[in-house]
Order: structure tokens, then C-alpha cells, then sequence
């Protein structure tokens, strides 16, 4: 069995990845000694493909789990659906002895993990992230949260699961485009850490693309998680390191925010903001126009949506100065000096954001 661990003293806490591994669930739920009582939290479009599945397995383990279901989508990370989910949570009389288990992507993992966070100072979770983006990034690191009107991922906290479960199998149900989004964030990682990873990915994408092989699937899985563990070991609370896993994400929540939040996937947007990102790391005389060329490349590979004509550079320019992660120090952005290797910069002259905004708008 594939294990990691993410060190963080007496938070720390393993992620099993392995394909097939849901349907061990059960046993591995058997090693907490404390409590059988599990509530599941999920989607309505992850408990037919498996939150049934997981109850009635958990049921015959002598194990006893409730199904907690909530509406499919984004907007069920919101402060009336948490207070729904603490309503009947309550009701069904949850103690700090019980588990919240969080089966389904990053909104559920994310409101769910919220839910247990803050019900009772904290309810032990587990996360059985069902997305590719939520197996390679939002499962792993503890920042759970909801979105407010005002803003999305406003209201939150840092608090860890005590396991994660990763089955690559359930990606066979997941529509195509979800997957190519969650690639973006497997390629982020590659272009921040890893040169020896971007040429594997470079090698295989369209077999990963299209899950031919989930043993390959597992391992790539397991690099991001590695990864990302690495980063959060060494900045639980996201005061420094941690802000390289927003490579791309500057210019792609800007793109996001400029369209809505309903025209792009969230990696979709990424994967727009890295083309810009990659090419400051050119105009900043860091990667060279070939290292430029074989990244866009890949991030190709993904055909993300192309942006909407009517999106102009002021607009986004706009909406990255209203970004929350800017600090009075002035923007920081995460550069490449070279494929596999980030470089934190406070130092990128607006006229070349504005030249990277029109690489990205223009394609060239
Ligand atoms: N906490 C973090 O560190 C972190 C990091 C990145 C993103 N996020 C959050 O993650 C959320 C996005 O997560 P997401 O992309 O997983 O979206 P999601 O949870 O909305 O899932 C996408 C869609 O796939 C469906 N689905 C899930 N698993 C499936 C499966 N195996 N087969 C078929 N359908 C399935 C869902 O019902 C949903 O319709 C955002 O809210 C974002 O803010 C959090
Ligand atoms: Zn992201």
C-alpha cells in the first residue's frame, strides 16, 4: 500500500493512495480505537456512485454511519448549509468520540472539514477526496473553509484530517473536463518542485488524461501529495513557503473572478494564470523561450476553455489588485528560475504583468 505521512507533530496524519483502496475503507476506519458513530458528509452526485456504497460497507463492518447528503456545487459551501449540516449533526447526537468523513471533492471536503473544525471545538474528520483536484491538493494541508457573499473562502480555519484516502479508481466516473482541470494543479506542482516530474508528465499526459494506467495515475498522485505535504510541514498556516502553491493563481483568480466564477473550472483559470506566470519567469530572464515553449506545451495539453474575447488586461489587472493575498509589500509573485524550481518576487514591474496579461489574452 502506498503511504505518505504529513508531519506536523501531533497533527500529523497518513494519506493511503492506492486504486481500489475505497473498498478497504471499513478496515482502515477499524484502526481508530475511539468511537464506531461515522458521519458521512457528501454531494448529491457522489452518494449514488459511492456514499451508499461506503454506508452499507461501514454498516457490515459493525461499524455505524449516517448519511449526511447536500446539494452538488459550490454554492453548498455556505453558511446555511454548514448550519443545515450542524442542525442535524446535532440532532443525531454527534460527540467528539464521532468522525466526520468528507467523501466527495474539494467543496465537500472543504465544508465538511468547516462543519467538523468548528462543531463541538472540533470533531475528528477524514477525508476521502473523490476529484482529482481535491486528491492532489485540497485534501492534503488542512485549510477548510466556506465562501460569503463578499468573497469566496472567507471564513475558514486551518484544521488537519486524521486520514486521507485516495482511490484513483473513482476518477473512472468523473467527466473528462474535471480531469484536465486537476492536471493543471499536478502540472503547478511539477513546474514549482519537480523538473524530473514535468518530463514524466510531459511524456504521458494524454495517457493520464485519459486514465489508461492507474498505477501511473497512483504515482502521479502521490508526487503531488508528497509535494504538498513537504510545503505544509514547513508552513502549516500559510505564512511564507506555502504561497508557491499559488503558482498561476494570480492571474487565474483574476481570471475567475472577471468571468463570474461560472465560466472556468478553477483549473481551467489556473492554467491560463501559468502561461502568464511562465512568462514573466521569460521576461524576468529566468526560464529561456524553449523552457517557455515545452511548459506552454503541456499546460496545452489540457485545452482549457479559450478566455472570452471580451476580457480585457485592464479588467484583470483590476481584479488582482482587489486580490486578498496582496500585501502592503506589494504584490508577490511566484516565478520559475527554472522548470522544477520557484522563486518568490516582489520585484515584477507592472508593465511586465501587463505584457504577460497580453501573452495570455493574445497566445503569443
Ligand atoms: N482547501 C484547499 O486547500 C483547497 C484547495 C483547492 C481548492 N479548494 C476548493 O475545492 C473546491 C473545488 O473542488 P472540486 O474541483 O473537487 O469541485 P467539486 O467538489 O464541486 O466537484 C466537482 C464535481 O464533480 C462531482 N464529483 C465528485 N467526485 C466525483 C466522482 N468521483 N465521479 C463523478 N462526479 C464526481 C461533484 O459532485 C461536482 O459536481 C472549491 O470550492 C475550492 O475553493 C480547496
Ligand atoms: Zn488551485
Amino acid at each position: 500500500m502506498n503511504k505518505l505521512v504529513v508531519n506536523l507533530d501531533n497533527r500529523s496524519y497518513p494519506i493511503y493512495i492506492e486504486p481500489a483502496i475505497f473498498k478497504e475503507t471499513a478496515s482502515l476506519l477499524g484502526q481508530f480505537d475511539s468511537g464506531k458513530e461515522f458521519f458521512i458528509i457528501t454531494d448529491s452526485n457522489v452518494r449514488p456512485l459511492y456514499g451508499d456504497v461506503l454506508f452499507d460497507s461501514l454498516r457490515n463492518a459493525g461499524l455505524s454511519p449516517q448519511l449526511l447528503v447536500v446539494p452538488a456545487g459550490e454554492h453548498s459551501k455556505s453558511l446555511q448549509v454548514a448550519e443545515d449540516l450542524y442542525t442535524q449533526l446535532l440532532a443525531a447526537r454527534v460527540t467528539r468520540q464521532s468522525k466526520i468523513i468528507a467523501l466527495g471533492g474539494g467543496v465537500i471536503g472543504d465544508l465538511a472539514g468547516f462543519v467538523a473544525a468548528t462543531l463541538l471545538r472540533g470533531v475528528p474528520f477524514i477525508q476521502i477526496p473523490t476529484t482529482l483536484l481535491s486528491q492532489v491538493d485540497s485534501s492534503v494541508g488542512g485549510k477548510v473553509g466556506i465562501n460569503h457573499p463578499l468573497g469566496k473562502n472567507l471564513i475558514g480555519a486551518f484544521y488537519q484530517p486524521q486520514l486521507v484516502i485516495i482511490d484513483p479508481l473513482v476518477l473512472k466516473t468523473l467527466p473528462i473536463r474535471e480531469i484536465k482541470a486537476g492536471l493543471a494543479e499536478v502540472i503547478k506542482y511539477s513546474f514549482i518542485a519537480n523538473a524530473g516530474f514535468f518530463k514524466q508528465l510531459s511524456a504521458s499526459i494524454t495517457d493520464i488524461i485519459n486514465l489508461n494506467d492507474l498505477m501511473l495515475v497512483q504515482d502521479i498522485i502521490s508526487t503531488c501529495c508528497q509535494i504538498k505535504a513537504e510545503v505544509v510541514a514547513k508552513d502549516e498556516r500559510e505564512s511564507g513557503l506555502r504561497a508557491i502553491l499559488n503558482f498561476g493563481h494570480t492571474i487565474g483568480h483574476a481570471l475567475e473572478t472577471v468571468t463570474n466564477y461560472d465560466y472556468f473550472l478553477h483549473g481551467e483559470a489556473v492554467a491560463h494564470g501559468m502561461r502568464g506566470a511562465l512568462y514573466l519567469s521569460f521576461l524576468h530572464q529566468y526560464i529561456n523561450k524553449n523552457e517557455l515553449t515545452r511548459a506552454c506545451a503541456l499546460i496545452a495539453s489540457l485545452e482549457p476553455p479559450a478566455i472570452p474575447t471580451h476580457i480585457t488586461g485592464e479588467a484583470l489587472v483590476q481584479a488582482m489588485s482587489k486580490d486578498k493575498k496582496r500585501s502592503d509589500k506589494g504584490q508577490l509573485w511566484i516565478l520559475l528560475q527554472k522548470i522544477g524550481q520557484y522563486d518568490m518576487n516582489r520585484n515584477v514591474p507592472a508593465e511586465m504583468v501587463k505584457e504577460a496579461i497580453d501573452f495570455i489574452l493574445t497566445g503569443n
